[in-house]
């Protein structure tokens, strides 16, 4: 089989990585990729924004199997345009892709399939946003309605904060606030059918002890030792089965993956969010357990053919993944600067996720620069394989939590 992946994150990295391993891959090329990326698969520096461009590659390629990483080209129509042309694609239309790129649309599909979310109010005007954040009450949950790269939404206990930010956007959701850890699990669908992969935790504040601003995610852990046993089982039924039974009777079938970003709450399970593509880092922590061949899923997934499939097959290992980032990532993220000391031991990955070569030399290029997985028989294990490696590089300036799993492991061990 041969894959073209479209990205060029730590992400498409981590799914790189597991697409090789699956035996019936032939090749894999990736635009546009990065350093890391290039050192297993072919890259290729074409314009992944327009969509005919990504089209005449795959055609040169005869490629069997598209997958698509990042949310952007999803909202942008690349795999209905692939589809038109005749390719296989793992990922969303233009259409289902707005499960993620409008907070809105996404709320009216968890409505009319009664999966459970926070109470929410849509507002497009001043009178609204205030009436609905004084129904609610602090702390206050606003939603810009489009896709905002992870600065859309503030929590907030300052009501005039709250005001603020809900007025930069012509539609806003605001919505009750919802307590209790957050857990990220991802579902595999073919349109008709979904396979749920194992739960997976995100940090998504900057600094320790979750304080600093919001990121797009400083690192992940999974499984997870402290959820409840039926936590797979029960967001299959109560979520992913639903949402995707909702999409397929509004004509806009969901293939691709889509991703739950729950609430675990004292009332019960409560859907945050949903994506319409693989979590990052998420995928970093998640696929390195992955034992079925991905290439091989995700072509079953694209070509509308996992109805008989049988449940993913997982590690028994733990993994955890830290995010090197850049100075002042997430408000002004500094790049350019030389890496060092990216020495990977057994049972740990290095993936690249803002990285660049000049030269022979390697430098950051984004805010996230690297993200560093380490397996292991517990948590304990895998964080300790996953900071040893990543307290041995160096790039001016940069910074990674010291928590990752901490608690988790702590807990683990306890029990
Ligand atoms: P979202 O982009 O919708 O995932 O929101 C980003 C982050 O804001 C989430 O990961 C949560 O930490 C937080 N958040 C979003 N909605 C809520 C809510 N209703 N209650 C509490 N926190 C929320
Ligand atoms: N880790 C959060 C996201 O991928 O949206």
């Amino acid at each position: 089989m041969k894959v073209l992946l479209i990205g060029s994150g730590g992400r498409e990295h981590a799914l790189a990585a597991a697409l090789k391993r699956d035996p019936l891959l032939e090749e894999l090329h990736v635009a546009p990729g990065n350093p890391g990326i290039s050192e297993i698969a072919i890259c290729h520096a074409t314009n992944t924004d327009d969509n005919a461009a990504v089209i005449a590659l795959a055609e040169s390629l005869t490629i069997d199997l598209v997958v698509i990483g990042p949310e952007k080209p999803l909202v942008q129509g690349l795999s209905d345009d692939l589809r038109k042309a005749g390719f296989a694609v793992f990922g969303p239309s233009q259409a289902a892709a707005q499960i993620e790129g409008s907070k809105d649309f996404a709320k009216g599909v968890m409505r009319d399939a009664g999966v459970p979310t926070a109470r929410s109010f849509t507002c497009i005007n001043q009178d609204e946003i205030e009436k609905a954040l004084d129904t609610f009450g602090a702390p206050f949950v606003v939603k810009h309605d489009g896709l905002a790269a992870g600065k859309g939404v503030v929590v907030t206990d300052d009501r005039a904060a709250a005001l603020e930010h809900a007025l930069l956007s012509p539609r806003v959701v605001i919505e009750e606030f919802l307590d209790g850890p957050e857990v990220s699990l991802f579902g595999i669908s073919d349109g008709k059918n979904i396979l749920a992969m194992q739960p997976a935790q995100d940090f998504k504040r900057a600094f320790d002890g979750d304080l600093g601003p919001n990121t797009g995610g400083m690192g992940a852990y999974s499984p997870l030792p402290w959820a409840h046993d039926d936590i797979v089982e029960e967001t299959l039924e109560q979520v992913l089965k639903p949402t995707i039974a909702e999409m397929a009777a509004r004509g806009t079938p969901f293939v691709g993956l889509l991703y739950a970003g729950l609430a675990l709450t004292t009332k019960g399970t409560r859907v945050i969010e949903f994506n319409a593509r693989f979590g990052d880092p998420e995928t970093e922590v998640l696929l390195p357990r992955l034992q079925t061949p991905l290439a091989q899923l995700l072509l079953k997934a694209a070509t509308r053919d996992l109805k008989d499939h049988p449940p993913l097959i997982w590690s028994a290992e733990s993994a955890v993944t830290v995010v090197l980032a850049s100075e002042g990532y997430p408000t002004a993220p500094k790049i350019g600067e030389p890496i060092m000391g990216l020495n990977p031991v057994d049972g740990s990955d290095i993936f690249h996720a803002g990285t660049t070569l000049d030269g022979s030399v390697l430098k950051s290029a984004g805010g996230r620069v690297l993200a560093v997985t380490g397996m292991g028989a517990d948590l304990t294990e895998a964080r300790d394989k996953a900071y040893r490696v990543i307290s041995g590089i160096t790039l001016h300036g940069s910074h990674y939590r010291s928590d990752i799993a901490l608690n988790a492991s702590i807990a683990e061990k306890g029990n």
